[in-house]
């Protein structure tokens, strides 16, 4: 087989069979083809699509392209949530305690990341002594001790995406749904979920800024999972304002917090729910979707997602008295408000640059090496759709150093479109795909 041959096939508009697909993978992985021919190739996909067929076949190529992890010996029906990424999105904090509460498996490898804020694992290192340092033996004894564990990536998972997302990045090739949807569900099924909820996000805050783009990855991801055995469903809401209040590592902490204690914001906990009673019903642990939304309401109610939260937190070696007293956790030394110099309806906050502010601020990392503060951030006070005063607090700015502040909350200002009469018309949650 020649290289050559797979890149003027596709680009005359060709379908590439499962063997072509197979080698290009395996022999890009291994250093064998050079770096220009698969961004021919990758240009010549993104003009030309790739079939649902060939989307699977590339999809179960970057799985096979490195370890996949067994969770077999996991009681249950492991259940993962992913989202293809928003700011402020604290769900996973709120999510993982009250689904394990009822009983079933989280066993959630994370990572660090690069973005506006810090990963998961960098939001739980707000609780002094949190580690996820532990063998895969010791992780799998810890979800079946507490059915939540949080680990480090260990192994080498889809290593052919990492190339191949890098390439993508600088040569104009990212917004494909074809090597999107491989990219992400590569990713999920090599970390060796049963089932998968996809929290596809939609806005100008997300990868995708049109509900029509939003729906067709969503549908593509959806066929994939479903294709190679794992029930996958997904979730499309909104992005164009950050979710929540918080937005900021040891911030998102305290706001999960409050959720788990019933005194959240509505917008995240009502994705919560719709998120979670879809994870419940894949477990098979209720019938239908309102029985699953009970179940996860009760978990608030009765107090046992915050004490769930709690005994993972201290299985993982961090001091869980961080969740009755949230003064302990990491603070910024000034929390300064920002004022509205108007008087309207909140039109638009925009996500994208609430998310740039925040890592302007330190609360993300630009680069690998970046260091994360995690105490700093943005609370806002005003979303969409709350009328305002002039000299009303739009939001909180949380800085550990002044000068960043002051031009944070300039920013702040310029991201809050205020309008004379703005009806909020854009919804929560979009669609669900099955
Ligand atoms: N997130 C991923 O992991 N991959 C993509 O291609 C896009 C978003
Ligand atoms: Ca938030």
């Amino acid at each position: 087989m020649r290289m050559y041959d797979l890149i003027l096939k596709k680009r005359n508009g060709e379908e590439l069979t499962t063997e072509e697909i197979n080698y290009f993978i395996e022999n890009y992985t291994q250093g064998n083809i050079p770096d220009y021919q698969v961004s021919a190739l990758l240009m010549a996909i993104f003009f030309q699509k790739m079939t649902e067929r060939e989307t699977v076949d590339l999809t179960m190529a970057i799985v096979n392209s490195g370890d996949t992890l067994d969770l077999s010996k996991i009681e249950g029906i492991k259940v993962d949530k992913h989202s293809t990424g928003g700011v402020g999105d604290t769900t996973t904090l709120v999510l993982a305690p009250m689904v394990a509460s009822l009983g079933i498996p989280v066993a959630k490898m994370s990572g660090r990341g690069l973005g506006h804020t810090g990963g998961t694992i960098d939001k739980l290192e707000s609780f002094e002594g949190f580690s996820v340092e532990m063998s895969e033996d010791e992780f799998i004894s810890n979800v079946n001790m507490h059915k939540i564990a949080v680990g480090g990536q260990t192994g080498v998972l889809a290593p052919a995406d990492k190339k191949l997302y890098a390439l993508r990045d600088v040569t104009a090739t990212v917004d494909n749904i074809s090597l999107i949807a491989s990219s992400i569900m590569s990713k999920k099924i090599a970390a060796g979920a049963d089932a998968i909820v996809l929290d596809v996000k939609v806005g100008d805050g997300a990868f995708m800024k049109t509900p029509e783009d939003a729906q067709a990855l969503a549908e593509e991801m959806v066929k994939i999972g479903n294709g190679v055995g794992r029930e996958t469903r997904a979730v499309i809401s909104d992005m164009d304002q950050p979710l929540g209040f918080a937005i900021g590592n040891a911030l998102e902490v305290k706001e999960a917090i409050s959720t788990l204690k019933g005194e959240g914001p509505a917008d995240l906990l009502e994705l919560c729910l719709t998120l979670g009673s879809n994870m419940v019903v894949l477990a098979k642990k209720a019938e239908d979707l309102n029985q699953a939304r009970k179940m996860l309401m009760d978990t608030i109610s009765n107090g046992s997602a915050l004490a769930k939260f709690k005994e993972f937190i201290d299985a993982q070696g961090g001091d869980s008295s961080f969740v009755d007293f949230p003064d302990k956790l990491p603070k910024a030394k000034y929390i300064i408000p920002v004022e509205s110099d108007r008087d309207g309806v909140v039109e638009k906050i925009n996500a994208q640059n609430m998310g740039l502010i925040a890592m302007e601020l330190g609360a993300g990392r630009a680069t690998k090496e970046s260091e994360i503060d995690l105490a700093v951030g943005i609370v806002l006070s005003k979303k969409r759709g709350d009328k305002i005063s002039k000299g009303d607090i739009l939001a909180y700015v949380h800085a550990n150093d002044v000068e960043k502040a002051e031009k944070a909350k300039q920013q702040i200002i310029k991201n809050f479109v205020i309008s004379k009469n703005y009806i909020n018309d854009i919804p929560l949650i979009y669609n669900i795909i099955k």
